[in-house]
């Protein structure tokens, strides 16, 4: 099949994977609607042309919590990524290195921290949960660190799950849900061969390291579903605060007050998400909820965004609304359970090449040029 953008690599993803997997990353909670509007709302916004500039010379690059990024992208922590591609945690975080951008590790990956962050060469980003097991968030952060993560990503978005109701219809969960599971990996060989048989153990990683002992794709319902905690609050990031020293970002923010507490707590950094419209179907897109919160806490604390972004041309237009750097999910997950590694490396080089057209064509020629002068004005209307 022909592979131009990350559309052509969900379709790809569709054919390969056994059902089970591609709804579980392709879908969104209850009726979906924050999941559309994510990518609606983003491609609303119209880029305001500009030309004869002369835009020969281009710099994506950008620093970020004193790293060096290539561009200003990162890629979002997925869990079970590595159901997606032979132990695909590592093979994204090596696609992600070559191209000089950060990956960050799922608490709920298949491969655990000690074997994806020793695969690459710069620092691996670690992603956790607020869970009731306190002693597993220890556990995992002493770990992160001696791996020599540099980056915390704190989820806060999750004290309750948002029901998806695709998993149900699709195996992931409900009725007879490991019978349907195994019925459609024999009807998906490619996969079944790849990740199915020579991507095993199927661990949870760092939560089997912890228990010591196996676990599986049972436990990550239930032992998520047991362990997220809805008493959590800003003194739980005081907790973490206390066992991890380097750049925190908060996660989950959709409000600029929770913004501003964020900054009141001295965190490092937030990402303005829904979770992929993941979790409370209804709130604002990210696009949408972005503006507001850049006008309340630009500069005081680096901005990330995901939720919606496909391409390069969606990168541009969330730094232009406020954006520092961009978190990429499902387009990388589309791409690695599409074509492996390769796939996550040819997207990464899709999205630059997207990127060069899109400052080319808005007069931005460097990363700090991308302001909101390269969108029309009547935007302000749209985002605000
Ligand atoms: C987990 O974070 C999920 O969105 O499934």
């Amino acid at each position: 099949m022909i592979i131009s953008s990350a559309n052509d690599y969900r379709e790809a993803a569709r054919r390969r994977l056994p059902p089970f997997l591609f709804h579980y990353i392709d879908g969104g909670a209850y009726a979906e609607y924050t999941l559309k509007r994510n990518v609606e709302d983003l491609s609303k916004i119209a880029l305001r042309q500009r030309v004869l500039n002369d835009m020969s010379s281009l710099s994506l690059e950008t620093r970020l919590f004193d790293e060096t990024l290539s561009m200003p992208v990162a890629l979002s922590p997925v869990g079970l990524t590595g159901m997606y591609a032979r132990r695909g945690e590592v093979q994204a975080a090596v696609a992600a290195d070559k191209k000089g951008i950060p990956f960050t590790l799922s608490t709920v990956s298949v491969c655990p921290i000690e074997e994806v962050a020793p695969a690459i060469q710069r620092p691996m980003w670690f992603q956790l949960y607020v869970l009731r097991d306190r002693g597993f968030m220890k556990n995992a952060l002493e770990r992160a660190k001696a791996a020599g993560c540099s980056t915390l990503i704190f989820t806060v978005d999750m004290p309750v799950p948002g029901a998806r109701y695709r998993d149900a219809h699709s195996g992931m969960s409900g009725a007879n849900a490991a019978m349907r599971r195994y019925l459609q990996s024999v009807l998906h060989p490619q996969w079944a061969w790849d990740v199915g048989l020579h991507g095993r153990p199927h661990d949870l990683g760092n939560i089997s390291k912890y228990l010591g002992k196996p676990t599986g794709l049972e436990d990550y319902i239930g032992w998520l579903g047991n362990n997220f905690d809805p008493s959590i609050s800003w003194k739980d990031l005081e907790w973490i605060r206390e066992y991890w020293d380097g750049p925190m970002v908060i996660k989950g923010i959709l409000d600029p007050e929770d913004a501003k507490d964020a900054v009141r707590f001295g965190a490092d950094g937030i990402v303005v998400s829904n979770h992929g419209g993941r979790q409370l179907d209804g709130v604002l897109s990210s696009a949408r909820a972005l503006p507001p919160i850049a006008d309340a806490v630009k500069g005081e604390i680096k901005i990330l965004a995901d939720s919606g972004i496909r391409n390069g041309l969606d990168v541009v237009r969330m730094l232009a609304l406020g954006a520092d750097t961009c978190m990429l999910g499902r387009a990388f997950i589309y791409a690695l359970g599409a074509s492996g590694g390769a796939g996550v490396s040819n997207l990464l080089e899709l999205i630059e090449k997207e990127m060069r057209v899109a400052m080319t064509l808005t007069g931005a020629k460097t990363i700090a040029d991308i302001t909101s002068d390269c969108l029309v004005k009547l935007n302000k209307e749209l985002a605000g």
